[in-house]
Order: C-alpha cells, then structure tokens, then sequence
C-alpha cells in the first residue's frame, strides 16, 4: 500500500491569475489583484494551522515592472495597504515576514512599508512568510556574488553551504512545494537554485479563488509523492 508522507516545511506559492479573474467579471485588472490581497492572508492563516513552516510568497517580480505604470503603482500601493492592515494579525499569530529581492529598488513608500513589516514581525516564531518582492531569481544570483567579493573572501566558493549563506533565503530550508495557480506550468524566476528538488504542482484555479481546500488538496498531492532526490529508494531517504 502507499505510504503518506509529511507535510511539507516549506511551501512556495506562484499567486497567479488575479488579471484573469478581474477580466472575466469585466473588472480592471486592479480589482483582481486587491481579490488576491485579501486571499493571502486567509490562505497564510490556513498554512499556519497545517503546519507549514514556511510559505513563500511570490508577490512581484522584476518583471513585473514592465507591466504599465497604472497597474504597478496600483500593486505597490495595495502592498502598503495590506502592510499596515496585516501588522496586528502576523503579531498575533507569531509570523515572522523575511523580505527576499531588490526591495530597496521598489518605491521608497513601498520599501519602507515592507522593511518595516519585517521589523516589526522580527519576533514571531510559529512561523515564517518570505514575501518575494522586486524578485527575480537570476538578480538574486549577482546580488549574492557581489556580496560574496564583499565578504573579502580571495577565492571562489567549493561547496554550495559557502556561497548560499550569500543568497536572501540564507538560513530557510528549500521549498518542498512549489505551487502556482491559474494553470499555467512554469516558474517565472521563482526561486531557481532553491527549487532544484522541489515538487512542483498546476492547479487550475485563479489566485482569487484558491481557496483552504485547494491548498489541502496541494498538500495531500505532495504526500502521496515519492521524493528521491537523485538516489534510489522510497520517501524515507528523504526524512
Ligand atoms: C499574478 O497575476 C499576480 C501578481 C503579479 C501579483 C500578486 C500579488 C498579490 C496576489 C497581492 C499580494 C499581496 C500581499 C499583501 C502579499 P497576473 O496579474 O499575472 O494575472 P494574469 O496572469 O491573469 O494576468
């Protein structure tokens, strides 16, 4: 019979499709991403009590600033709004928030709203949102190495322990879990050189209408697989 697995420690969410949901109610594309805003803290919420350590949120790439200027400004100021709307919930819950990307790039408003969520969550020890924001997973890679020369280190790294340390995510396990809503089967720069073993999972649904069940059903489609790693052997190589 098959065996079930642990939950995952880490889950990263592609939080896509919140244009789509707005255009097929004949909404601006904004509406769907403040749908999605409000989703987020109700899906943190339901990870928590699963379990899931830590959940990384995908919640704007590098890219994503090619997008016209009404609609990142729009982004970035719902990100302040649910900064500060936030603050007292992740206090309560003991979620700390660990910002990964070039946030100092962002908008000084929007930079500061996130840095100081991050501060202010400093404390919280149930567990851990990293919330990737001006992200982009090859950026991450030269900012890591400009800080590697910075370190004063004389020659390059052997091991992948010297050089991670140098990454955002120094310190948080990989994700076991990948998912991306709206049916689309990529990973857009999410997490490249952590994501190298990570199960990967398409539901079709939109973000605004990713639901509790939905990620339980990510959750029990994780358990069932056999992760190997490379080796040979069943689940338990991997606990
Ligand atoms: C992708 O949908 C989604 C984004 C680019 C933004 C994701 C951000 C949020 C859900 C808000 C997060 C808020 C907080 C507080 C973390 P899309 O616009 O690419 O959708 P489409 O593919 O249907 O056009």
């Amino acid at each position: 019979m098959d065996s079930i697995g642990p939950i995952p420690l880490h889950v990263g969410l592609i939080m896509d499709g919140n244009g789509r949901w707005a255009e097929q109610r004949g909404k601006p594309r904004l509406y769907g991403h403040r749908r999605g805003a409000e989703n987020v803290r109700r899906i943190v919420t339901h990870a928590q009590s699963l379990g899931i350590r830590f959940l990384t949120l995908y919640a704007f790439s590098l890219e994503n600033n090619q997008r016209p200027a009404a609609e990142v400004n729009g982004l970035l100021s719902l990100f302040e709004l649910y900064a500060r709307r936030w603050l007292s919930q992740l206090l309560e819950q003991g979620i700390r928030i660990h910002l990964i990307g070039d946030v100092e790039a962002l908008r000084p408003s929007t930079a500061r709203a996130l840095r100081k969520l991050e501060d202010e969550t400093q404390k919280g020890e149930q567990m851990t949102v990293i919330l990737a924001a001006n992200y982009g997973g090859r950026d991450e890679v030269l900012r890591a190495m400009r800080r590697f020369w910075q370190s004063g280190a004389t020659k390059g790294p052997s091991r992948w322990e010297d050089f991670e340390k140098f990454l955002d995510t120094a310190g948080i396990p990989d994700p076991d879990l990948i998912l991306r809503s709206s049916g689309e089967m990529r990973l857009s720069h999410f997490l490249p050189l952590q994501s190298v073993y990570s199960e990967l999972y398409f539901p079709s649904v939109l973000w605004p209408d990713f639901s509790e069940r939905d990620l339980d059903e990510a959750v029990a489609v994780y358990r069932r697989r056999r992760r190997r790693f490379g080796r040979l052997g069943g689940r338990e190589m991997s606990e």
